[in-house]
C-alpha cells in the first residue's frame, strides 16, 4: 500500500554535511519527495514531536539538540515507505546499526544520529501534521515509475 514517510536531518546531519546524502539514498531507492523544508525548529514544535519521550531521562537534552541548529523535514512516498525508512535509517543506537545504513555508515553516538524517521504510518501521518500543511504535500507522477518496476506490479514485501 502506498504509506508516506516523515524523515528529518537532525541538526547533526545538517551541520556534518550529509543532507544530500541523506537525500540521495532515499531518492535512489526509488521513493517519491512530495514534500521538504529547512527550518529551525522551536521549542513546542520540538517537544510536540518528541512528546511520546517526555518521561525518559534523555528527553531534555533530545530537545535542546534538536532546536540547536536547522534541520531539514522532508515526506518520502512509496509502497511500505514507513519500513523501507527505518530500514535505511538503521537501529537507533549507531554500534547496533549494520554497515549500509545511514545511522550504521555515519554514527557513533546515540543522540548525534543525523536522522528521524516514523517508526508507524500513525506515527508518520502524525508527524506530518506537525511540519507541514496538506497543500505543501505534493502530488505529482514520476515517469521512472516503469524502470522501478512499479507498474502494474505487486510491491515487494
Ligand atoms: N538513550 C538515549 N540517550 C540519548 N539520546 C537518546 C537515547 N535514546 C534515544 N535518544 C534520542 O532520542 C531520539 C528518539 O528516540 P527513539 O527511541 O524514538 O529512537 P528512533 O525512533 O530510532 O529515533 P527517531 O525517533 O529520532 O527516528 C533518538 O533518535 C535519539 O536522538
Ligand atoms: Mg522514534
Amino acid at each position: 500500500m502506498v504509506e508516506k514517510t516523515f524523515i528529518m536531518v537532525k541538526p547533526d546531519g545538517l551541520q556534518r554535511a550529509l543532507v544530500g546524502d541523506v537525500i540521495t539514498r532515499f531518492e535512489t531507492k526509488g521513493l517519491k519527495l512530495v514534500a521538504l523544508k529547512l527550518l529551525l525548529l522551536d521549542k513546542p514544535t520540538a517537544e510536540h514531536h518528541y512528546s511520546v519521550h517526555a518521561q525518559k531521562e534523555f528527553y531534555k537534552d533530545l530537545i535542546e539538540f534538536i532546536t540547536s541548529g536547522p534541520v531539514v523535514a522532508m515526506v518520502w512516498e512509496a509502497d511500505n515507505a514507513v519500513y523501507i525508512g527505518r530500514k535505511l535509517t538503521g537501529p537507533t543506537t549507531p554500534n547496533e546499526a549494520p554497515p549500509g545504513t545511514i545511522r550504521g555508515d555515519y554514527c557513533l553516538n546515540t543522540q548525534f544520529n543525523v536522522i528521524h524517521a516514523s517508526d508507524t504510518v500513525k506515527n508518520a501521518q502524525r508527524e506530518i501534521d506537525i511540519f507541514f500543511r496538506p497543500e505543501e504535500i505534493l502530488h505529482y507522477d514520476k515517469s521512472i515509475r516503469h524502470w522501478l518496476g512499479l507498474d502494474g506490479l505487486e510491491p515487494a514485501r
